[in-house]
């Protein structure tokens, strides 16, 4: 397994190995990550696809998912980031297989299937248009981080207060925010921001994923310096991600064009002049609002 490169930012470090996923994860120290992100070839005829076939995609989540489970610490986090598989206007949601893979795993938990939407993408002429995809969290065991505080976005109407009772006067809502549920929302005005053709964040890479996208999960599910692994790594997202938020990153792809992209993305992020794009930060009340009112950035429609 040949060490692709290594960028360091403050005391994270990022390391991307040219290798095929499960060379990559056996080489982990058992019980030694935090959380791992990825998004796994689908089998839909991508560049980087060896085949067109859904069945293909569940001997690939097969043959690595014992390899995740050993990396794992207890406590530990896996998203699979996932779309459908699509064969002749045939539908195959691959979280669906994917659950029904883990579904005897003693040692895995679901703890939510997130769905992400998007308002662009192919226009489907004989149904409707494919515009979301899905992230299944799991974790190994209990949980050990989950932190909301860290991902809470605006309420609709942040200063609103209790009218009666008790609590009058007080804000019914929490001041930091609400949590952000398990529907993510492009769309919104506090939504992901996507990533699609000329976009500041999009790479040569054909399947991209949002930075912050991963961002949210990186800072909820893992703690300040841990460990975040992402065995099909692509353009590095994950990565940058993960140095962003001050977390280790290791990672491999088994094709070195992608590791080249990688590579120039975070020799940017090293030096400063990376872009990402953010998500809206929550609007603190002052405690001076005399009557509830929606964030000076929400799009009244
Ligand atoms: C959906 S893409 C991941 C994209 C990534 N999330 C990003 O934001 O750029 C899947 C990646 O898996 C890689 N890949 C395919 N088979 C692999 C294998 N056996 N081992 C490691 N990587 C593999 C492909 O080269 C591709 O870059």
């Amino acid at each position: 397994m040949n060490l692709h490169s290594e960028h360091r930012l403050d005391d994270s470090a990022a390391r991307v190995w040219n290798s095929d996923a499960v060379a990559f994860l056996r080489n982990l120290d058992p019980a030694s990550v935090d959380l791992i992100i990825t998004s796994p070839p689908y089998f839909i005829g991508k560049e980087y696809d060896s085949s067109k076939c859904a069945k293909d995609f569940l001997r690939e989540i097969k043959r690595v998912k014992r390899w995740m489970v050993r990396a794992l610490k207890p406590g530990g986090s896996l998203c699979w980031q996932v779309g459908n598989h699509v064969k002749d206007g045939v539908l195959t949601p691959l979280d669906a297989i994917i659950a029904g893979e883990f579904f005897t795993n003693s040692y895995l938990n679901l703890r939510n299937r997130i769905i992400w939407t998007f308002n662009h993408g192919a226009h489907a002429s004989m149904r409707f248009s494919g515009r979301h995809e899905t992230i299944l969290w799991y974790t190994k065991g209990e949980a050990s981080t989950f932190n909301l505080d860290g991902v809470r976005v605006p309420q609709i109407y942040p200063g609103k207060r209790h009218y009666k009772g008790p609590r009058k006067g007080e804000w019914s809502g929490n001041p930091l925010g609400k949590n952000p549920g398990d529907v993510w929302d492009i769309g919104d005005i506090w939504g992901i921001p996507n990533v699609k053709a000329n976009h500041v964040e999009k790479t040569e890479h054909p399947c991209q994923f949002p930075t912050a996208l991963v961002r949210r999960l990186v800072v909820a599910l893992s703690p300040p310096g841990g460990l975040v692994v992402d065995p099909y790594a692509g353009s590095a997202t994950t990565a940058v991600a993960s140095l962003l938020e001050n977390r280790n990153f290791a990672g491999s792809d088994i094709d070195l064009k992608y590791l080249q992209i990688a590579e120039s993305r975070l020799q940017s992020l090293v030096n400063g002049n990376l872009q990402v794009r953010e998500d809206i930060p929550v609007h603190m009340p002052t405690g001076k609002e005399k009557v509830a009112k929606r964030p000076p950035h929400f799009i009244c429609v």
